[in-house]
Formats: structure tokens, sequence, C-alpha cells
């Protein structure tokens, strides 16, 4: 099975040792992928994008990192510089997740930017989180996302990792916004993360949610629904800082063989999930690049440096070449 031009639409690759650990795994799969800032200072202005960008193509070949900023009070003049060289602007509300303490208080504060930003054409992206219940905070997110939508009317909105089977409908009620799909929201539930033995791996924000969400977002992805894209957030930690309570999970070395055994067989869906509908999307143009799997037995890694992969040591049906 070939797949042409594979995009990770929202990854995690931090910085140093950890970057040319994890890295090798997901230029094996994808030719290009939109790369998060919420580093330690975050990525948000130009001399840190550049040099973050710098360390990704020394660490890499054949590899397009479509880069992200993190969402503060930006001039007209920063964002006009660094329109040309930034996919999007990622807004996390502040404290939500990793490294977000410097996110958006108010979103009020930001309508200038997001103003700017529509006529632009620089596309939003949103960690869609309240303070709420935690299996609560992306139902009660939607009101934001519909505020956002209405008034900005020409701004694309992602919204990040769905993980609440309610998101999805808005996809059809405003045209502007868009949905990334991570492989633990469309394959777990909460039970393999608590319902026997605690798997700190499994353990995200967004966290993974009921079996009828999972179901609701299968049916999108099976559909090959158009505004719906893969992302993977694939968010390594050491396995220290898992224990310790970190959110995220490192899902970069079975993206492929576990999304071929889950579309079996229905390449044009996948094809459509993995590239084409992003590619359509947001007009992005990377170097066209072709990934082959074949099937064959293969066992996920079970350790990456110090990170335990999602599914560490299981057997799939299909391998990357
Ligand atoms: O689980 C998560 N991990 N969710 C996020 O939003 C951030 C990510 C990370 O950076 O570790
Ligand atoms: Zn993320």
């Amino acid at each position: 099975m070939i797949l042409n031009t594979p995009i990770d639409m929202h990854l995690h690759l931090r910085e140093g040792k950890m970057l040319r650990d994890v890295i090798p795994y997901t230029i094996n799969q994808f030719a290009a992928a939109v790369i998060m800032p919420n580093l330690v200072p975050p990525v948000d202005n130009r001399q840190r994008l550049e040099s973050y960008k710098e360390e990704i193509l020394a660490n890499s070949e054949n590899f397009t990192p479509l880069m992200n900023v993190f969402m503060r009070e930006y001039t007209e003049d920063e964002l006009l510089d660094l329109a040309e060289d930034i996919f999007a602007i990622k807004l996390y509300p502040a404290g939500i997740t990793t490294n977000s303490e410097g996110g958006v208080k108010s979103i009020e504060n930001i309508y200038p930017v997001l103003e700017i930003m529509q006529e632009l054409g620089i596309p939003l992206s949103v960690h869609g989180e309240t303070n709420g219940f935690v299996l609560d905070r992306e139902r009660e997110f939607a009101v934001v996302y519909e505020k956002l939508a209405r008034d900005f009317p020409k701004l694309k909105i992602i919204m990040e990792h769905v993980g609440t089977a309610d998101l999805l409908g808005l996809l059809e009620e405003y045209e502007n916004l868009y949905a990334t799909v991570t492989l633990h929201h469309l394959l777990l539930t909460l039970d393999d993360l608590a319902g026997g033995m605690l798997n700190p791996h499994f353990f995200c924000k967004p966290i993974i949610k009921t079996p009828a969400d999972k179901l609701k977002i299968q049916e999108y992805v099976k559909k090959g629904h158009k505004k719906v894209m893969f992302g993977s957030d694939s968010a390594p930690h050491t396995i220290k800082n898992k224990l310790k309570g970190a959110a995220g999970v490192f899902s970069a070395p079975v993206i492929l063989p576990a999304l071929a055994e889950f579309f079996e067989g229905d390449i044009e869906t996948f094809q459509k999930f993995i590239s084409d509908n992003a590619r359509e999307n947001f007009n992005i143009e990377v170097p066209e690049r072709k990934i082959e799997l074949i099937e064959e037995e293969w066992t996920a890694p079970y350790i990456v440096g110090e990170v335990k992969p999602m599914w560490a040591g299981k057997k799939f049906r299909y391998k990357v070449l």
C-alpha cells in the first residue's frame, strides 16, 4: 500500500536530545508535519521560530516542518513579519496543558490579533478545553469555538485533537471550523487508560473519553469527512515525567501501521485522512513523497531514548518500509 505525502497536522517534537531521539519515527512516515510551539520558553518570536526550524531541519531529510507559533498579543508588524514563515498560530488557554502557563487568559485580549490573522489568511489552531470537570472540558469549549467562528467568519479555525462527539457537529454548522483527530482519540477510550491497571502512557489532554465519543470520531474518519484531518498530537515525555503525571501520548512510532489496520484496505479514505484533506483545506504545498507499507508483521519499539511509545511491543500486520 502506497500513501502519497502523509502529513501529521499536530506534532510535538521538543528540542535537543529528545527531538533527536523521536524525530526519526516521524520522518520515516511523514512528508511534513505541523510543529507545536509549546516549548520552554515558547516559540513566539522570529528568532525562536528560526532557530527551532533550523534544529528540525538539521535533524531531518525529505521532511517539511510547518511551523506554528504560540499565541500572545502580537502586534500587526510582528504578524506581518511572521505570516510567510508560519502555518498557524496555536491558542492555548492559560494553564490548560503542558507548558501553557503563558497561554491566553481571556479570548477578548487576542481579538485584535485574530482580526489581523483573518486578513492575512493565517489559520488559528486551538487547544479547546475549559477549566471545568475533566470529561466536560471540550464540550464546554464548544461555545467558544462557535463565538470565534461567528466573529471571524474568514478565519480558518482548527479544533485540535477532537475527543468529544459534540464538537464534530460544529463542522457542518460553521464553514470555517476544521478538526484534527489523533490516533489515541480514534482508537482508545477511558477504559484503556483507567479501566484496569492505570496506564499513564495513555494519559493526555484532552483526556480520552467514552465509547460513544470514540464511535462518533471513527464514523467521521471512516466516511472521509473533508474537514477532518489526521494530527497525531504525539507528545513525548520521559518515563520519569510520565510517572509524575505528565500528559501526552508518544504515538509517532505506530501511526501508519495502526491506521492501516483501522482502514482495513480502504486506501482512498486513508489517503484523504492522512494527507489530501489537509492539503486541500489549507493549500499546503510540500514536496511530494511516497510512503510504502507492506503486509508483514512488525513489532512496535519498546523504548525510544527515555520515552515509552504508545503500544510498545505490540504486533501490527503492516510495516512501514
Ligand atoms: O497531552 C497533551 N500533551 N496535550 C497537550 O495539549 C500538550 C501535549 C504536550 O505538549 O505534552
Ligand atoms: Zn498537542
